[in-house]
Parts: structure tokens; sequence; C-alpha cells
């Protein structure tokens, strides 16, 4: 059994859908394009996993976040990709790749051909059996990264009001995941190995400022050791769990988020790859001409840092699949993609954006006893990273440009005293 198309998206998430979007406005023909998905459901907007999925009252359901409304684009529900004469392969699991030979094999053993190969296939959750702890399969523990995680955790939180969950992590998925369980009246301790939560942005600073929020809202935070193992009933549900500092906590949920690994097994030996990543070029294109990835997989140079880099985050996927497609249907006109950087999160009523790198020396701003406060990276003498939260918007477009620019920063001083005002007038 084979199929054959021009244009293959392997991988139905974010990217996948962007890419779709774009293929169409370059004028794709009918029959050509192919967009394969071990998801049961079309192209959605992830971040609404942790955030309206699980709201309480009025959740966030399908159709109604399906990619691109997440970038005020169109909504492509099912019936856009038939009305657009691009075939949806949903529930098919892509089991190997021979890139010499341009084909994928499915789990079903069907064949398909490309011309052209975008690679979109994200990334998943890490298991707590990755770091030695048994568990990941009982039915009270929950990730988060797809569709069927995040309805597991819904149901999970009606079951448990007024109990107690264990986040594991204090990265992302853990400080939104926690946010969402409080807001379903469920007591939450986080537990992670270090100092302060958001460790891989946050200065300790503004990590004390959303730590201190949580816990006014009764958020119990463990920091400095992790789990050690976790105590199970006679039907293996978890009760509880041992940390390794030798402390014991009761527990009747579970929701672990200790950082994701990239989808790239299937490419592994055929590709150049680069942290932890497929290294593509400055037009998303791997060391085979004809295959290009994007999003969560894809490592590309990020021309403002004179570097390369993967950049887990929604926006980045979003523009490197549109990129990629450039690229692809439009060779002669493509310029070298030129990203900043940009990463966001909500939670509770707080809300912050970054743009940039969060590198060098860092100058505090704003009213930390308020709702509005930020952070400036200078780096080399350059402003290089701007976190800031409860802006608006003409702010944070005033962050974006001014990142853009490095502007030369002598004097740090002056950068504090300046706060806002500084991006303002760059
Ligand atoms: P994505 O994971 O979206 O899609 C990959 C797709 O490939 C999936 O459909 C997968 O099933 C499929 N696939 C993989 N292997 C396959 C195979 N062998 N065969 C067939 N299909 C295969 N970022 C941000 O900036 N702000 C935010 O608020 C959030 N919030 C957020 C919440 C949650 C719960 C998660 C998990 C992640 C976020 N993110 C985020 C990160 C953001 O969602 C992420 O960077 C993008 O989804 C990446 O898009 P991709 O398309 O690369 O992967
Ligand atoms: P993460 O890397 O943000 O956080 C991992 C957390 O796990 C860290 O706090 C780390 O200290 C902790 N950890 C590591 N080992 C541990 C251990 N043994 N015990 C306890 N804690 C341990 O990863 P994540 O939160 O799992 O997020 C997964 C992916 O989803 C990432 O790609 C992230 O970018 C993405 N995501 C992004 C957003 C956003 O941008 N707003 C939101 C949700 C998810």
């Amino acid at each position: 059994m084979g199929r054959d198309f021009v244009y293959v998206i392997l991988g139905g998430g974010v990217a996948a859908g962007y890419a779709a979007l774009e293929f169409t406005k370059k004028g794709v023909a009918r029959g050509e394009l192919c967009v394969v998905s071990d998801e049961p459901v079309a192209p959605y907007e992830r971040p609404a996993l942790s955030k309206g999925f699980l709201l309480p009252e009025g959740p966030a359901r399908l159709p109604g976040f399906h990619t691109c409304v997440g970038a005020n684009e169109e909504k492509l529900t099912p019936n856009w990709y038939k009305e657009h004469g691009i075939e949806l392969m949903l529930g098919t699991r892509v089991i190997s790749a021979d890139t010499r030979r341009k084909t994928l094999l499915t789990a079903t053993g069907e064949t398909i051909t490309y011309k052209y190969l975008i690679i979109a296939t994200g990334a998943q959750a890490l298991k707590l059996e990755e770091i030695g702890i048994n568990g990941s399969k009982a039915e009270n523990v929950c990730y988060l990264r797809d569709l069927a995680d995040a309805t597991k955790l819904v149901n999970m939180m009606r079951m448990c009001t007024g109990v107690n969950a264990i986040v594991v992590g204090g990265g992302y998925i853990g400080m939104e995941c926690a946010a969402s369980l409080v807001m379903n009246k469920i007591n939450v301790t986080i537990v992670f190995p270090g100092s302060y939560c958001m460790g891989r942005l946050f200065s300790s600073k503004i990590a004390r400022y959303y730590e201190d929020f949580y816990e006014s809202k009764g958020v119990n935070f463990i920091k400095g050791t992790s789990l050690s193992s976790f105590v199970f009933n006679s039907e293996g549900k978890v009760t509880g769990a041992n940390l390794k500092d030798g402390r014991y906590l009761h527990a009747d949920m579970v929701v672990v988020g200790i950082g994701a690994r990239p989808n790239t097994s299937l490419f592994e030996g055929q590709l150049t790859f680069e942290n932890k990543g497929i290294k593509v070029n400055s037009r998303l294109q791997t060391s085979n001409t004809s295959v290009y990835a994007v999003g969560d997989v894809a490592s590309f140079p990020v021309k403002l840092f004179g570097d390369t880099r993967r950049l887990e985050h929604v926006d980045a996927a979003r523009k490197t699949a549109k990129h990629a497609v450039h690229a692809i249907m439009e060779p002669k006109t493509v310029s070298d993609i030129d990203y900043l950087p940009f990463f966001y999160s909500r939670v509770f009523s707080l809300s912050w954006q970054f743009y940039g790198d969060n590198v060098g020396e860092v100058v505090h701003f704003g009213d930390f006893s308020g709702t509005k406060f930020g952070a400036y990276w200078v780096n080399n003498k350059r402003l290089v990273g701007c976190f800031l939260e409860g802006g608006g918007n003409d702010e944070y477009v005033a962050i974006a440009n001014a990142i853009r620019l490095k502007p030369v920063v002598l004097d740090l001083g002056e950068l504090e005293r300046a706060g806002l005002d500084f991006v303002m007038a760059v």
C-alpha cells in the first residue's frame, strides 16, 4: 500500500497547523499536501491544555482551539483541511523514515512518499522511570502533553476536589498545572530539586514573587529535594510519595512535569543533530535538502545571538513552520530566518512575557509588591533580554523592538531607575 504526495508534514501539532495554513497561502494545489499525525484530532493550540482546558468553569474544548486561532488566524477545523484538499491522516503513527528513498512507513503498514518533508514531531514528556521512579502508569499519576493527558487530568481533578495533589517539577508544566489544580479546589504541594521555581528563565527575585503569590493561594513549595519513590495501595494507585530528604507526602493524585525530549528518533543516523534536535539552516532545511524541521525538534540559527538554538515554545513553532513553507514554496524570495525568542505564561490573574536571552547581569525594575514589574538582562554591555509581568500590549511591543536592537547599556543603575521607560524610549 502506498500514497504519494509532493509535501508531507510529519506531526499534527502546533507547527503542523501553522505550516498547513501557510501552504494554502502560498497556493498549494489540492491533493499535494498531507499531514500525518498520531493524534486523533486535527492540530490544536497545545498551550490551551494547561490553561483554558483545565478551568473549572467554561473550559476550552475542541473545536474551539484548533490552530491557528492562537495567532488570530483562521481556525483550521477538520473540515478546513477537506475544503483545501489537504489529506489529514489522523491516528496514524509513523514508525520509520527513509530520507534517501523519501518514504515514511506507518504503523498500519502504509508507505507515504514525499518530494519535500517537514518534520514537526514535537516533544514528549520525560517519564519518571527515566529518573528511576516507578509509577507513571498508575491511574492517578498525570502528565500533560496531549489531549488524552489533559482529559485524564480533568477527570482526576473532578474526582479529587478537596484532596491533595503532589506536583513534581517546578517548571512550566508544574507551575501552570499547580495554578489550575488550586482553581479546581485541590490542595497542592510542588516538589522540585532547584532552589526556586522556573529556574531555566526566572531570576531568584522574580521566582520569589510567584512563589509568594502561589503560597497566598495555599500552595506548599518543597524545594531542594525530589521524589525517591511512590507508595501504592493494593489497586496500584499512588497514595503517597517518599522524598529524598526523608519526608513523606500523602497524595490523592500526582502531576508530573520534569521536562521534555524532542521526538527525533526516526531520523537518528540519517540527519545531522545539534542541541538534541535536528540541525537546520536559516531556511529550516536539514542536512538532507528535501527535508525540513520545525518547532520543538528544530535546532535553528538565531541570528540575533549568533548561535543555534532549539526552543520549546509555541511562538518558535509557529514562525519556524511558516518560514520553512516559504522556503519550500518560494525559495527565490525567502530570506534567512531572523527570530526573536519569545516566551509567555498566564497563571491565576498573572501574565508575563519574555523576549530575548536571559544571560548576563540582571537588573530588576518596577513594583515587586504590586502587579507590574520586570527584569532586564545585560550581556557585554548590551540589553539582550527583558521579562515583564502585568504589562500592556504597547509595552510588550516596545520590549520586542528594543531587544531586537540590543541597545548599549553603560550604567546599570540608570537602567534600573529608568525601568520600562528605557525600552519605551528606544
Ligand atoms: P507539538 O508537540 O505541538 O506537535 C507534535 C505532533 O507530532 C503531535 O501531534 C504528535 O502526536 C505528533 N507526532 C510525534 N511523533 C509522531 C510520529 N512518529 N508519527 C505521527 N505523529 C507524530 N509554549 C509557549 O510558548 N507558551 C505556552 O503557554 C505553552 N504552553 C504549553 C502547555 C503545554 C501543556 C505543553 C505540552 C506545551 C506548551 N508550550 C507552550 C510549548 C508549545 O506547545 C510547544 O513548543 C509546541 O507545541 C511545539 O510545537 P510542535 O508542532 O513542534 O510540537
Ligand atoms: P521544564 O524544563 O520547564 O521544567 C522541568 C522541571 O522539573 C524543573 O523545575 C526541574 O527542576 C524539575 N525537575 C527535574 N528533575 C526533577 C526531579 N527529579 N524531581 C522533581 N523535579 C525535577 O519542563 P516542563 O515543565 O516539564 O515542560 C515541558 C515542556 O512543555 C517544555 O518544553 C516547556 O517549554 C513546555 N511548556 C511551555 C510552557 C510555556 O511556555 N508557557 C507551558 C507549558 C509547557
